[in-house]
């Protein structure tokens, strides 16, 4: 099997658990280089992992660490140009969330991709568990049966404080608040599980938060195949908890957890009468895998070693983009969207505030 020669760029707090997860993949990943804009930080990273090449440009690094695969750990309003420029270098792309900072940018990733053969994979831990797994190979099965309602709950608590890093809290850096930054993360894994939504009704508000942005939001939605659920972002929630609730016609499945889960962060209660099929189905399934980023690297690199598109590919990952895009499109014009109707011309393709109405919208609104 192929040792992949993988890259950091950024090498702030997430950074940290990219090199420790690479280490947890049987020697499938070799890191040769790491860059960031501030070298006291590169080198104390590269120090305590190991890493020979170190740069202060993505240019040099793709130029002479040659990387297979570039983890981008850099803020939010860097991810898509720097995307790009390891597309067009020839090298697959694992991007932090959010993927982009807009539908607009996002959709310049498709001629980059084609442009160089690389791929393009987002970070969406959660969906690479075991119990994630099997929970979509049974939603809408004979066992669990149809998906009927749900609700999809990150209910997160950041302090005043936490918005003093100055990407944090604004559209032009962060592209939202816990819509794009936080909950992305749990309604990412929503739709992996429940397929494609079809429309929303949302609200956004800033409760009581320093931020430019939303620090709630709360969306209704319906799904293709006729699911209801709701979905809650917060971070004013003292007690934190990420939660998933799915209530198919014979099994409620739960996932209770906060920033990763093992199997038995799930609960499978059976409809009466229906005891033995449903826990039977569950048992069946192998469920020994957590959620997490090594996870998700060995996912990726099972998918390079078969030439198969990459998990959290382009395709699924603009999915729960334009899902916020909705969510704050709904939000900031009262209207229920659709999906599919975010395209180009609409004023939230160019941007998650919409050409300004989210700041006027929160500006009448805000208790903060
Ligand atoms: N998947 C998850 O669970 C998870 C958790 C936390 C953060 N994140 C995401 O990870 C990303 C980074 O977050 P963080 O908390 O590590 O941020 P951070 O500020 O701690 O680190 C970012 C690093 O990028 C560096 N940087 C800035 N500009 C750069 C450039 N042009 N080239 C190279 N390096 C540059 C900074 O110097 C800093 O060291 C964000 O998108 C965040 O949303 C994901």
């Amino acid at each position: 099997m192929k040792t992949y020669r993988v890259a950091i760029v950024g090498t702030g707090g997430i950074a940290a658990f990219h090199a420790s997860n690479l280490a947890q993949t049987d020697n499938r990943a070799e890191l040769v280089g790491a860059c960031d804009v501030d070298d006291a930080r590169l080198q104390a990273f590269a120090d305590q992992h190991g890493i020979p090449g170190r740069y202060q440009s993505l240019a040099e690094l793709l130029a002479e660490a040659k990387p297979d695969i570039v983890h981008l750990c850099t803020p939010p309003m860097l991810h898509i140009d720097q995307a790009i420029e390891c597309l067009e270098a020839g090298a697959h792309v694992l991007s932090e969330k959010p993927p982009a900072l807009s539908l607009a940018d996002f959709d310049r990733l498709s001629s980059a991709e084609s442009k160089g053969g690389a791929q393009f994979s987002c970070v969406f831990q959660h969906r690479f568990g075991d119990a994630s797994t099997a929970a979509r190979s049974l939603i809408g099965g004979g066992d669990f049966g149809r998906p009927l309602v749900a609700r999809c709950d990150t209910l997160w608590y950041r302090p005043d404080e936490y918005f003093d890093l100055p990407w944090r809290g604004t559209w032009e850096a962060e592209g939202g608040g816990p819509t794009m930054g936080h909950g992305i993360h749990q309604f990412d894994l929503l739709l992996h599980l429940l397929g494609p939504w079809e429309e929303v009704t949302a609200i956004a508000s800033r409760q009581a938060r320093p931020t430019s942005t939303e620090d709630l939001s709360a969306a209704l939605l319906q799904f293709e195949n006729g699911a209801a659920a709701t979905i809650i972002n917060s971070l004013l929630s003292p007690r934190e908890t990420s939660d998933i609730r799915i209530d198919c016609e014979f099994a409620t499945i739960e996932l209770s957890h906060l920033y990763g889960y093992n199997s038995n962060d799930w609960a499978i209660t059976p409809a009466p009468g229906h005891e033995e099929q449903v826990s039977g189905a569950w048992s069946s399934q192998p469920l020994e895998r957590g959620s997490g980023h090594s996870a998700q690297f060995l996912a990726m690199y099972e998918a390079l070693d078969a030439g198969l598109p990459l998990p959290a590919g382009a395709d699924s990952a603009r999915q729960t983009l334009e899902l916020a895009a909705a969510i704050y499109a709904s939000a900031f014009t009262g209207r229920p969207v659709r999906r599919g109707e975010i395209v180009p011309g609409h004023p939230f393709y160019g941007g998650m505030d919409g050409e300004g109405r989210g700041t006027r919208a929160l500006a009448s609104t805000s208790r903060s």
